[in-house]
């Protein structure tokens, strides 16, 4: 039983070339806020939880994160804030850096955008790209603000989103179809900053011709498309871009805040923030080199054909991870001796959201992290969010999904298990590991399953699918709980000590095998159950392989008991439940009853029974499927606003009323034939309407 487990082995690389280091990066979030719970479910937790395990593995990884310190959003929220945007990112760099610690990231180097390492280099890149002639200069018109003084762009501009007709589209996206935009795609624009239809005047910038490198991107992205773990939905949004053609994009922008280019008439303009952010990954791991005492080590991880570079983002960042950024790096690639690394994978999540509703600070619906750590430890937090990771859709955190997981899972099920272990140990076997005895059926089950979880749940993590992992892991604490039930050590004690003994040893072999396995999900409860079995060093220190192993030996103390979960009372969750907005925010008010029609008026909708015959999501939309339906008499597409509810081959085969005779419109390029019937509730829960009866389709509803 000595033996040990083959580890799951590492992926080979793109041309079959195995990987000799792993380089993981993390979105920078905006120091223009604090971190939400929503945010921790994107891209911090599963990369935290990869890097572990890696770790774990043995792998050589670094990993960095770290301030987004530029561009609109800081600004704006300088100005809300009456203070500077040096002021604003000072305050929440800081905030974000400790929230992150107290949730326990393992960042090697939590970095930030406005340090002068990180100036110097994104304008080196620049002006690099800029000397080989990569960078096109052209006038264009833009909006700008006649009482400010000044030009806006990105976020500066609000207005009526020419996709959907959102009249609260923000400059550079609309978030409620989720396109990407420019100012001047707005239709009734208005200042940001003093409410103003702004007017057109014309600027020179720098634009990257990202269409030039569509073919390089195409056959990166097609690369991906052959490798295992890259998720369907990014690929899909990526080839959605292609199919659009790739435009040339501004990468300057008429803003004084942000890295500065020593260009003549640019002495006004600052690099574009997104520009310089995916280059915050670079010094970031500059600064971490230069931490070290080997400024040159961040060349070992990007530098190199054998690095693995993994991105984890959430999914509104993927344009700026699979296409801006590789676009960027082929750029310099193609110029420039020292080769970049392109991202092997960009596991990007879909959304978090919170009781149902998307998290919104200015609605007061949702909860920092500080705050929820104030009051609930950061293990519970972790494994709660892992179980409900939105991996393939958007899914909801919920005080009492919360409570339940706590409870039910980490405190009856692991808890219990750690705990009645050790407290029958410390009693009968004076706080010392019994002897291991011959094996019956259902010791070998549990030991197999000792064998066996540390491979599956590595591969699960490999692939991105870090619910699933954690599942498996969860389940051999639930099979080593039963086996101690159904092992009944209380009786063996009396009628059969060596069968107890073995018994109670191979809980305690479980216990350290769980305490490696779930390290990467809840760290400080991983440690706590080292330093139970009073084991020298870490669990990762034992390295995952070791999991597999029952090596605790017979005679050694243990140390002393200590609690792991408490349990969460009905209390404490009434709390948060009373205190959320009494109204969610996005619940659309008690509709206002319409004019009275006639039957006429009414008969002039024509309302059909259709058949769902296909739905695939509509590219770069996270709200729209594209749906065929049958009439009877013809097909339809019809667009819908239901990604969010459905997915899409939930819908196949389903019977449904559209409105046949609406006129068509387009909806993302899209055309629309008909219109959906479909109900919200006062919850923003959205239900499409299907007829239970097996009526014919085309069948007309009255
Ligand atoms: O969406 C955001 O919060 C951005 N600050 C993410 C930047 S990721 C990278 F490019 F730095
Ligand atoms: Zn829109």
């Amino acid at each position: 039983m000595n033996k040990q487990v083959d580890p799951p082995d590492l992926p080979a690389g793109g041309h079959g070339v195995g990987f000799e280091r792993i380089l993981v990066t993390a979105a920078l979030p905006y120091a223009n806020g604090k971190i939400h719970l929503g945010h921790l479910a994107g891209a911090y937790l599963p990369s935290d939880i990869y890097v572990r395990y890696q770790r774990s593995m043995k792998r050589d990884v670094v990993f960095l994160c770290g301030s987004d310190e530029h561009g609109v959003p800081i600004t704006i929220t300088a100005e809300q804030e009456k203070t500077t945007p040096q002021a604003v990112v000072d305050r929440y760099h800081a905030l974000n850096k400790a929230a992150f610690e107290k949730f326990g990231m393992s960042f090697d180097n939590y970095s930030r955008t406005s340090m002068p390492l990180h100036h110097e280099m994104a304008r080196e890149f620049f002006l690099e790209l800029h000397k080989a002639g990569v960078l096109k200069e052209k006038k264009e018109k833009q909006l700008y603000d006649k009482k400010a003084g000044m030009f806006l762009p990105d976020r500066y501009v609000e207005g009526t989103c020419p996709v959907c007709a959102n009249p609260d589209a923000r400059g550079d996206q609309c978030e409620r179809c989720g396109t990407f935009l420019n100012p001047t795609d707005l239709k009734n624009p208005r200042s940001k900053i003093t409410g103003e239809t702004p007017t057109v005047r014309e600027t020179t910038h720098f634009y990257f011709p990202l269409g030039a490198y569509q073919q390089q991107l195409e056959e990166y992205i097609a690369a991906a498309d052959a490798r295992d773990g890259w998720k369907e939905n990014v690929l899909q949004y990526c080839r959605g871009w292609f199919k659009e053609g790739l435009q040339d994009r501004a990468v300057t922008r008429d803003l004084d805040w942000g890295v500065k280019i020593p260009i003549k008439g640019y002495e006004t303009k600052v690099l574009y923030v997104w520009f310089d952010a995916v280059l915050g990954y670079v010094s970031a791991t500059k600064e971490w080199a230069s931490q070290q005492g080997h400024p040159d080590k961040w060349k070992n991880y990007w530098l190199s054909s054998t690095t693995k570079y993994v991105a984890f983002i959430g999914k509104d960042n993927v344009v700026f991870h699979c296409i801006v950024f590789p676009a960027m790096l082929m750029a310099w690639n193609a110029t420039s001796p020292g080769k970049y690394v392109l991202p092997e994978n960009v596991p990007a999540n879909e959304f978090l959201n919170f009781e149902g509703q998307k998290f919104s600070k200015s609605r007061g619906w949702g909860i920092d992290v500080d705050e929820f750590l104030e009051e609930f430890p950061a293990d519970a937090l972790r494994y709660t969010l892992t179980m409900n990771l939105p991996e393939l859709r958007d899914t909801d955190f919920t005080w009492k999904d919360f409570q339940a997981r706590n409870n039910n899972e980490l405190a009856d099920i692991l808890g219990n298990f750690i705990n009645r272990t050790f407290t029958f140990a410390h009693r009968n076997f004076d706080g010392k590991i019994p002897e291991l005895g011959p094996l019956n059926d259902l010791d070998k089950q549990l030991l197999s399953s000792l064998q066996s979880v540390p491979k599956k749940a590595g591969k699960l993590f490999e692939q991105y699918h870090f619910r699933d992992a954690v599942l498996e892991i969860m389940n051999l604490a639930r099979f080593a709980n039963k086996y101690f039930n159904d092992s009944e050590p209380w009786k063996t004690l009396k009628t059969d000590p060596v069968r107890c003994a073995t018994t109670i040893n191979l809980c305690l072999q479980a216990i350290r095998s769980l305490a490696i396995l779930l390290e990467p999900t809840v760290p400080f409860s991983a440690a706590k159950m080292w330093r139970m079995l009073n084991l020298p060093q870490s669990p990762s220190q034992a390295g995952w392989k070791s999991a597999a192993e029952v090596v605790l030996t017979t005679g050694r103390g243990l140390g002393q008991a200590e609690i792991l979960f408490s349990k969460i009372e009905d209390e404490a969750i009434k709390k948060h439940v009373e205190k959320l907005p009494s109204t969610p925010p996005s619940t659309p008010k008690a509709s206002a009853a319409k004019p009275t029609i006639s039957i006429d008026d009414f008969k002039q909708i024509d309302l059909r029974i259709a058949k769902v015959i296909a739905a695939e999501k509509v590219p770069k939309s996270d709200k729209l499927l594209k749906l065929r339906v049958s009439i009877g008499t013809e097909e339809r597409q019809v667009i819908a606003g239901i990604a969010q509810h459905y997915a899409p081959e939930d819908l196949v085969g389903k019977k449904i009323v559209v409105v046949a005779n609406l006129a068509p419109a387009k909806l993302m390029g899209q055309e629309s034939q008909g219109m959906i019937l479909a109900a919200s509730d006062n919850n923003g829960k959205l239900s499409i309407l299907t007829i239970a009866t097996d009526l014919a389709e085309g069948s007309v509803v009255k």
